[in-house]
């Protein structure tokens, strides 16, 4: 029996991950889940981008210190900064936001009924403890962006369990 939203045979799902300014959270979270993806042998079925919601820092690439975290993790950031579009909602089939101003200000371009494609990133966190935001580790330390790292990897891996349940795509 196949499920509704099977996936086989069709194009890849896409997902876009969004912060505030695409140089520290949701350019990580991008590079975290393509490893992901590639582990899982799913390059076919899944493509991700990230975004987001302000133009602060549109054309740079991911902040140092995220990208010196993530390569202490064995992950190379290939990305450039850019702002999350209108059209971008239509184009991708899942957006993940990365805290929940970043998601109020998504839901506040699109139409009410595009919604149900728009998640919380820590929505898959098993550890959330009921926390829903990725902290925003821009202005804090070196700290901050180990933790962040710690959150993205655990939520990710769960939420490509979801996308291989809800899709079907193993
Ligand atoms: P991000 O972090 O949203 O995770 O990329 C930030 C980057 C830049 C600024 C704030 C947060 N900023 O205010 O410039």
């Amino acid at each position: 029996m196949q499920s509704k939203k099977s996936h086989l045979n069709k194009r890849p799902i896409k997902v876009m991950f969004v912060c505030l300014g695409n140089i520290c959270r949701s350019p990580l979270a991008e590079a975290i889940f393509k490893k992901q993806i590639q582990q899982a042998d799913l390059m076919d079925s899944v493509f991700c981008d990230s975004s987001g919601v302000s133009s602060y820092h549109v054309g740079s690439g991911p902040d140092k210190r995220s990208a010196a975290n993530a390569r202490n993790h064995g992950i190379e950031i290939v990305h450039k900064a850019r702002q999350f579009t209108i059209q971008d909602f239509k184009e991708f089939d899942q957006i993940i936001a990365m805290d929940s101003s970043n998601f109020e200000h998504i839901v506040s371009m699109e139409n009410k009924d595009q919604e149900f494609k728009l998640f919380r990133m820590r929505e898959f966190d098993p550890k959330s403890n009921g926390k829903l935001d990725v902290p925003d580790p821009y202005f804090g330390g070196e700290g901050g962006f180990e933790e962040v790292f710690q959150i993205l990897d655990r939520s990710l891996s769960n939420y490509l369990d979801y996308l291989i349940e809800e899709y079907h795509l193993k």
